[in-house]
């Protein structure tokens, strides 16, 4: 029988942005990032890896049921060249079963509906790398493991972790120390919760690696938001530590609007928010004008990635107001609304774009 392995990895939602490599090949980025780890039980990739010395040679891989190349030398195979370079030794060592020589034979899914057009290239990679960890027995340590993630998809070596995650850009060149860290557990802050806003399922016209790199080329701006990062993320490390929903809104959404001021610094410059995107900016922005009268201070805080779809985070107690406020201000007549409700995470259906 073949050996087989099984895993699920999750979403997650940058809170201060990844945006620009330094090295393209090795995936190191211009700036540390952070982000919030989604429920394994909501929004995640589950990948089944199998190897058997029957099987065909070459490696297949199916995403959602399609089979997808293992282009030679991309980014998947960089992946598994790694870890089955690390398996190789391993069997060297303690003279186990030589899996590294087997073909291999790996199948990802989705649980969120392709509708919701959130990126699963972070949780699809992190899914790829920890199943072959567990298919080869590996002992790397999850920081290790992020290393590899990392070269498959840049955002995806966060999502080997749960909870806070920061990815820290690192200084050596050959990238051995930019690494994914879990900075507090989910349990540390369990009342922060997401709400996933689909304004569009439309794929993407520019995807987040040939815009970062356009950006990084042309944009003088990028340079200035270079300054500033440093010390937004050890500013919301410590709203994070202390709790400060307050500080973590105000941190999250001026780097969403930095990260949107460098697409639009980009030449040709790049639009990822539309419309809708900007009205729920606005929304938001007055939902805490109101609340900060009140004495509560910020108790929504809006981030958009790669796309005009919004993640609104607030606190359990908040998000029914807030998601409230959106279906008011939003309706969602006469479209299917997508629910995947799991302890306050919720993805809300495709939004008329009025
Ligand atoms: C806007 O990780 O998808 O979501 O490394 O080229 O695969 P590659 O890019 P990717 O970029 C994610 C960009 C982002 C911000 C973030 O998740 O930090």
């Amino acid at each position: 029988m073949a050996h087989q392995a099984t895993i699920s990895a999750p979403v997650n939602i940058a809170c201060i942005k990844y945006w620009g490599k330094r090295d393209t090949s090795l995936i190191l980025p211009t700036n540390s990032s952070l982000s919030i780890t989604l429920n394994q039980d909501d929004l995640r990739s589950t990948t089944t890896a199998q190897c058997d010395p029957i099987f065909s040679p070459g490696d297949k891989l199916w995403l959602n049921g399609k089979e997808e190349v293992v282009k030679f030398g991309g980014r998947t195979a960089t992946c598994i060249e790694v870890l089955r370079g690390w398996r190789r030794d391993l069997e060297k060592d303690k003279g186990l079963e030589p899996l590294s020589t087997y073909p291999l034979r790996v199948a990802s899914h989705n649980n969120f509906p392709t509708a919701a057009g959130l990126a699963s290239s972070a949780s699809g990679l992190a899914a790829l790398v920890f199943s072959l960890a567990t298919l080869y027995s590996l002992p790397q340590s999850l920081g290790q493991l992020s290393l590899v993630a990392r070269q498959g998809s840049g955002s995806a070596c966060r999502s080997l972790f749960g909870g806070y995650v920061a990815w820290r850009e690192g200084t050596q060149p050959d990238g051995s120390d930019s690494i994914a860290e879990e900075i507090a557990p989910r349990d540390h802050w369990p009342e922060m919760c997401a709400l996933i806003c689909v304004v569009s399922d439309a794929k993407k016209g520019t995807s987040s690696t040939s815009g970062m790199q356009r950006t990084v080329e042309t944009s003088t701006l990028l340079q200035h938001r270079l300054t500033i990062v440093p010390e937004r993320m050890s500013s919301i490390s410590h709203a994070i530590k202390e709790r400060n929903f307050d500080s973590f809104a105000q941190i999250t959404m001026t780097d969403s609007n930095s990260f949107h001021a460098v697409c639009l610094d980009t030449s040709p410059p790049i639009f990822y928010m539309n419309d809708v995107s900007r009205s729920i900016i606005a929304m938001v922005e007055e939902l805490n004008r109101v609340s900060g009268e009140l004495g509560y201070g910020r108790i929504a805080a809006y981030t958009f990635d790669a796309g005009p779809n919004a993640v609104i985070y607030a606190l359990e107690k908040w998000m029914g107001l807030v998601e409230k406020s959106v279906r008011r201000w939003f309706p969602q007549e006469g479209i299917v609304e997508v629910e995947l409700e799991q302890e306050g995470n919720k993805v809300l259906g495709k939004f008329d774009e009025r």
